[in-house]
Order: C-alpha cells, then structure tokens, then sequence
C-alpha cells in the first residue's frame, strides 16, 4: 500500500506464466467487518485482504470506538463492545463508498447513525436509496441534511421489503440490520453475490438467524445479541477474474490456488469461449490458452450472471483478440472510461451508449494511461502486459484499492513491472 502518486509500468510482451495465492475478497471483507459493529464481543477474521479500503474500513470503525488489532498476515481482530460515536465522517466516506455499510449495524446497535452520502463516484451515480427505503419500512426516521445521512429508532422492527432493484451492499446493509430487529424481516429481490452469502455465513456464526442468503429471498429473525465469533473471508472472485483474463490475454498457462472457482461460473464460461482451456478442482484453477483469443461478446448483470466487476478485463481481452466482441453494461451508467485509455494503447472502441464494440487486433503499444477506477485500472494492467514497450499507468492507487500485492504476484508469473515513486 503505497502513496498516492505511484505509477506502475509495465513492459509487455511476456506471457503469463506460474502460480500464485488468490487473496480474501475486498467485497466480502468490507461487509463482515461492518458487521463487528453489531457485536459487543471480539470478531476474528482471517484470509482478510491488505488493502486500502481494509484499512480505510478499520479507520471509519475505529473513529466510531471499534478496538481493531494490526492486520498481519491476514488476521484482524474487531472489538464493537464500546460503539461512542456512531457517525462516518465525509473524509473516509468519500474515499470509499462502501462505508455506507456501517449504516445497518450502527442504526441496529446504537438506535443512531451519522453517515455522510457518498455522492457520485466515477463510474456513475450510485444512489442509496434502496438502503435508506428499507431502513424506513423497518421503523427508522431518516433524513438527509447538509450531505450526512441521519438516523434514528428505537428497536428496528422485522419488515417485509421488497427491493426496486438489486443491490449488493443494499442488500447487506438490510440483512445487517435485521439480525438485531425486533420480529422477522423478509428481503424480496435480495442480491445472490457470494459475498453477500459470505457476509451471512459469518453473521450465522455471530449468532444470527438468517435463511435463504444466496437466493432473491432472505429471510432474518431478529436476536438480542450476536457473540464473539472467528471466520475466514472468502477468496476474491475479481482479482481471481482478473489473474486469468490477463494469463490469457497474455497466451500464458497459469494455476491460482486458494480460489472459489463455483463462484466463477460466467466468467470461466466466457474465457472457455475465448478459447483458454481450463480446469477446477475445489479450491484451484488452471487456465491454459493456446495461441490469440477469439473475441467474445457479454452483457453485465446481477449474480450469477456476468459480473460489472470483469467487464473492463474482458475488454481489455477483446482488444488483442481475433474478431469482434459486443460488450454491454447494464448496472453502472458510466462504466466504460477504461476504453478512453485504452483507445490510448491503440485499441479499436466505439461506444453507442451502454454498448461498446471492441475490434480485436494483432497489437497494441505501450502509452502512458490514466486508471480512473479500480476495475478500469485492472483493464490496463491487462492491455500493458500484451501491448508492445512500455506503457506506464498514473493513480494506481486505485489498484491499491482491491489488488493486494499485485506486482509481487504478477511478477511471480513473470511479468515485468515496477512501482515508481
Ligand atoms: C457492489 C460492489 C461493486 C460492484 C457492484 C455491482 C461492494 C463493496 N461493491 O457495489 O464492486 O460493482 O456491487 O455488482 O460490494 N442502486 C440504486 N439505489 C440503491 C443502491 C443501488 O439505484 O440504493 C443502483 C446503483 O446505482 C447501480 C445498481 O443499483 O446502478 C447496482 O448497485 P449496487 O449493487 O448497490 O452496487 P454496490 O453495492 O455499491
């Protein structure tokens, strides 16, 4: 985790090769550790991820009284027996949307929240409605002043709610704050992300009654009190996602252990029809691609299938690759700014609306880009790694945000690349 104005570059040209770990997962992590709040005894956690937004989410809960130990070698201790101040304050929020995660606990625990609105973000507008909706029909008073969301209640109350559309940290945020309400909430169209399963299983673990995590339909009987508990976060399907995509952009032959490959079901499928060869055992993937990749189209949706989260990779594939591929994105409305830069490495990208249609080429040459979110910035790192010299990429903290020691693992695969300044 490295300061601010770090670049990375990176000499193309080599193909991927080798094995490497596959880390805890950002977005399973963040919840869980949201969900220290709710507890007046220690969470334990392992397989946590080194990350900035870990250490962002240690802060936020921190500043509120949450006694946190060092993260070392995955382990993080969170202690929410004295929660003081219950407010997340617009520095960290800004940083990091999912801080509004810390609504549900906070409101559920402590009967008041302070949570600054994380306003737009790059890839589009990223409202919180649904969260605030669902905290409503559970007996919150909530409004918004001056930036900070403000809530109140006395005991939430179970509810029924029925969810405009399907959101990931939404739906956490709900099921959250129903493990401590009064009666049983129902949570219609729920997100079945892994990580919203992963984020009920340590809830479970805590004590919580929770059924249905991983279907449309979760259903949470509300308890006094949760109690100590030790998990270990599920592996990262993006960064997982993203190892593979750039060993077959690259023609590379590469084994990540440590991986969740049932969680990777639309991704492998579209590799496979990329044309890389691939084979699961329980917790390890191997890709092999033999030769160029045969572009492939997708559209984004909710779990399970094709994640927002791959769409810039997988243009970054369809760039170098044989043929034409139609890439649609459905969740975010400004969610193609990697095909800028990449148009910068010399890529064919028209873009009509949410739609974008990559030409494959033989090559692309290495240029100096710009990563402007963390999935876009992960596209370059997959372009640069096949495009011919050197291309530089700016504002890599981003990367930061959700790759752990991503030049250590890309050079374990043999890849060239150093961090400047
Ligand atoms: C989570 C992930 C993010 C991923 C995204 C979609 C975390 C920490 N982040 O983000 O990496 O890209 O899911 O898989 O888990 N929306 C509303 N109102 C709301 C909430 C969402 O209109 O109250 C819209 C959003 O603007 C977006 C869509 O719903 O268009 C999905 O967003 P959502 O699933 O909430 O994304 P996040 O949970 O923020």
């Amino acid at each position: 985790m490295a300061a601010r104005l770090s670049q990375l570059r990176i000499t193309g040209g080599v193909r991927l090769r080798g094995s490497i770990d596959i880390s805890g997962a950002k977005n399973a992590a963040l919840p869980i550790m949201s969900a220290a709040l709710l507890c007046g005894e220690t969470l334990t956690l392992e397989n946590v991820p080194a990350l900035m937004d870990v250490v962002t989410m240690t802060r936020l809960l921190e500043g509120m009284g949450v006694k946190a130990s060092a993260l070392q070698s995955g382990h993080l201790t969170l202690n929410g027996a004295d929660i003081h101040h219950p407010d997340a304050p617009y520095e960290l929020v800004r940083t990091m949307r999912a801080s509004i995660l810390v609504l549900g606990p906070l409101l559920a625990r402590c009967g008041r929240a302070k949570v600054s609105l994380p306003g737009g973000c790059a890839i589009g507008q990223r409202p919180v409605d649904q969260h605030l909706k669902g905290l409503i029909a559970m007996g919150a008073q909530i409004r918004v002043e001056h930036g900070d969301i403000h809530a109140r209640c006395t005991r939430l109350k179970g509810a029924r709610i029925v969810m405009d559309l399907v959101t990931v940290t939404g739906t956490e945020n709900l099921m959250m704050a129903a493990t401590l309400a009064d009666g049983e909430t129902v949570l219609e169209n729920a997100a079945r992300e892994p990580e919203v399963l992963d984020l009920a299983r340590c809830l479970q673990a805590m004590g919580a009654q929770i059924e249905g995590a991983g279907t449309d339909t979760i259903r949470v009987v509300g308890v006094q009190h949760l109690h100590a508990a030790r998990y270990a976060v599920m592996p990262d399907r993006i960064e997982t996602g993203t190892y593979l995509v750039a060993a077959a952009a690259t023609g590379g032959e590469v084994l990540l252990t440590g991986a969740a490959p049932q969680t990777l079901d639309a991704t492998l499928e579209k590799l496979r029809e990329a044309g890389a060869q691939i084979e699961c055992t329980d917790q390890s993937i191997h890709l092999k691609m033999h030769g160029r990749a045969k572009a492939v189209s997708l559209r984004t949706a909710p779990y399970p299938a094709f994640a927002t989260d791959m769409q810039a990779q997988f243009m970054a594939l369809d760039c170098v690759a044989e043929g034409t591929g139609v890439i649609t994105e459905t969740i975010f409305e400004n969610r193609f700014m990697h095909a800028l830069e990449l148009q910068r490495l010399g890529a064919d990208i028209n873009i009509q609306g949410h739609t974008a249609v990559v030409r494959g080429l033989p090559r692309l040459q290495g240029a100096t880009v710009m990563a402007t979110d963390l999935r876009a910035s992960a596209s370059l790192v997959v372009a640069a790694l096949v495009a011919e010299g050197q291309t530089t990429i700016d504002r890599i903290y981003h990367l930061d945000r959700g790759y752990e020691s991503l030049e250590k693992k890309l050079t374990a695969l043999g890849a060239t690349v150093e961090r400047i300044g």
